[in-house]
């Protein structure tokens, strides 16, 4: 057990400088010196634009997510879901990608930060969505701990200290698809969802109805990591709109989220 003080200012995610923190030696074992100490910049937070790169970084590299629904106000007797979960919230994972950039441009957002969704009708957040909830989806980098460097000399493995993005919007079923707007979507789908071949929408003998639609980002929040390193807050919704892979349009500096890298990346995006 970490003592209730450091875990109190971990947990803070507060915005305290590196020499502020007390870390007793006992806890730690053998504490090298903090690298801050000589290397400030090192512990300076990435810019919010840079973050911004690396949540839609994040989005990019991304295959599923928890989507929050609320369930609808009055639940219909006739089902079988409690009628004391009517207005709550439920957080499920689903399959999502980054493919509005394969649409073909009449239908395109223009590749801008809008998830791709495979809608199954029987599911509960479609469910929900379709009863009128709006929804949140949360995606998180928290797999790859095992490869990103440690944030404080001597603290254990943290997952906490890697970024996390919640998506805020709402879900639009895309219309008809064209054979050959249907062929390109599905290529970008079944790229990191294989196994989705199977759930289509209009497969014959497909399980379950299915439909494409796509989320419309109205806002995001950011937890990048612990505060005093990272940032934590909304993010500017135009320029996550704006980001591209290649440069970004009439927003930040000229990168786009191909220039950056998320804790523990190696080497180049070439194999994207
Ligand atoms: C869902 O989002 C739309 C668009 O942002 C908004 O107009 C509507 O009020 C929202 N609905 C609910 C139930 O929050
Ligand atoms: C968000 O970013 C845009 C584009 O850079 C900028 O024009 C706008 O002022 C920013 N909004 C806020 C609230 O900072």
């Amino acid at each position: 057990m970490l003592p209730q003080a450091l875990l109190t200012g971990l947990l803070a995610l507060c915005s305290v400088p590196i020499s502020a923190w007390v870390i007793p030696q006992s806890v730690l074992g053998t504490v090298n010196p903090p690298e801050s100490a000589s290397q400030e910049d090192a512990h300076a937070r990435p810019s919010w634009f840079t973050s911004a790169l690396m949540a839609r970084r994040m989005l990019a590299l991304s295959s599923s997510g928890v989507i929050a629904t609320t369930f609808p106000d009055t639940i219909p007797p006739s089902g079988r879901t409690p009628a004391s979960v009517a207005g709550l919230p439920i957080g499920l994972r689903e399959y999502i990608a980054d493919c509005d950039g394969s649409l073909p441009d009449e239908l395109s957002h223009g590749d801008n930060g809008d998830p791709t969704i495979l809608a199954l009708r029987v599911a509960t957040t479609f469910q929900n969505i379709g009863a009128g909830s709006n929804l949140s989806l949360e995606l998180d980098w928290w797999d790859h701990l095992a490869d990103a460097r440690p944030v404080y000399p001597g603290l254990p493995d943290s997952p906490a200290a890697l970024p996390r993005v919640t998506l805020f919007g709402y879900l639009e079923p895309l219309p008809e698809l064209s054979t050959s707007a249907s062929a390109s979507l599905e290529k970008c789908f079944l790229g990191s969802h294989p196994d989705a071949k199977v759930w289509l929408p209009g497969v014959s003998g497909s399980p379950h109805a299915s439909f494409w639609a796509r989320m419309v980002v109205t806002q995001a929040y950011w937890i990048g990591g612990f505060g005093d390193v990272q940032q934590i807050g909304w993010m500017n919704v135009t320029e996550w709109k704006g980001i591209r892979r290649h440069g970004s349009l009439d927003v930040g500096d000229g990168r786009g989220w191909g220039d950056v890298r998320l804790p523990g990346e190696k080497g180049r995006d070439d194999n994207l």
